[in-house]
């Protein structure tokens, strides 16, 4: 029998178009469309062996054991690979990433990509982009949208076959950068799951669900027409719809600092400027400002002289989930 192990690389993820709140929290099929872009450079990468010696799952995270939490998370993933490959081992799940996790930098994402392809080679199967989205999206939803290469759309769709990502346009279709202001690299109090299922208590949440699909058309359209101020307007105005709903959720979820304010503040002044930037922000005090390429040195060198930031990563659009020989 031929040997039960695979490793895959994924990147995480910056949704310029979010996902918040579900239809179905179970199989997490998000109550809106979603637009990201992968983060290439921001790596998680995970090896699954399959192993009949072992009694349990066990998963290292940064060459650490992990808490009892995450590895119920890993062992409810591994299985729904299990059960599709009619397997019945536990596994030894391995998984390295090289920017700070439980941040709000899409940890999760990369890491359920990066699993759900590791762990799926591992079993034998052999799924197609579509099949290992929609896995990818039963561990952590935003991980179905780095899956595909680029920048990709998740069509949340009403039941599971129809949730997934595809690509919305190549890696070098347009030189979109992230250039990721660090502010904590703590792991944040309110896991995005928790998050998710509180924002039905917001009342301002059914508001934006009901403009989400033209915000989804508005993004689409600037990302292929490579209209830039058409972009930003759509993003920044979508990271503080959801970031509206966070704060007025019962509990309340307030993600952002002062530092985060300055930054925000910081963008506006480089766009008065004429300077191509627009900030969107995740779970987390962390402020993505997405730029073009040819840009990044004005907007780096003017965001990182911002006292308490901790320090600057920029990321241009990556790949998808890749596996490793
Ligand atoms: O996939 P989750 O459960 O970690 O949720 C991600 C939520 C946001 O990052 C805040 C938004 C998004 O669309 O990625």
């Amino acid at each position: 029998m031929s040997e039960l192990f695979a490793t895959a690389d994924a990147h995480p993820n910056i949704a310029f178009i979010k996902y918040w709140g579900n239809v179905n929290d179970q199989l997490k099929i998000s109550l809106n469309g979603s637009i990201s872009m992968n983060l290439d450079g921001l790596t998680t990468r995970t090896s699954v062996r399959f192993d009949s010696s072992l009694d349990s799952d066990k998963l290292e995270i940064n060459d650490q054991p992990a808490s009892p939490a995450a590895n119920q998370r890993v062992t409810d993933h591994l299985d729904l690979i299990r059960n599709m490959a009619k397997l019945n081992q536990a596994a030894h799940v391995i998984s390295h990433s090289n920017f700070p996790i439980g941040s709000g930098i899409a940890s999760s994402a990369s890491a359920f990509a990066a699993l759900s392809l590791a762990g799926s080679k591992a079993a034998g199967l052999d799924l197609d982009i579509i099949e290992l989205s929609r896995l990818a999206r039963r561990g952590s939803g935003s991980a179905c949208r780095s899956i595909p290469d680029g920048i990709t759309e998740w069509h949340a769709g009403t039941t599971d076959e129809q949730s997934f990502a595809d690509q919305l346009v190549p890696l070098d279709y347009w030189e979109l950068v992230d250039c990721l202001i660090i502010i904590n690299e703590k792991h944040k109090s309110v896991s995005s799951s928790d998050g998710h299922r509180i924002s039905k208590t917001s009342p301002i949440q059914p508001l934006r669900i009901m403009g989400s699909a033209r915000r989804f058309e508005l993004c689409h359209n600037a990302i292929l027409n490579r209209d830039f101020q058409s972009f930003s307007d759509v993003v920044e105005h979508d990271s503080n719809l959801m970031h509206s709903v966070m704060c007025t959720s019962m509990p309340s979820l307030v993600y952002l600092t002062k530092s985060s304010f300055e930054v925000i503040h910081a963008v506006l002044e480089l766009r008065s400027k004429a300077v191509e930037a627009c900030y969107t922000i995740d779970a987390g005090p962390n402020v993505h400002v997405i730029t073009i390429k040819h840009q990044l040195d004005t907007v780096r060198q003017y965001l990182q002289q911002i006292p308490g930031i901790l320090r600057v990563v920029s990321a241009p659009v990556g790949n998808g989930a890749r596996l490793i020989n």
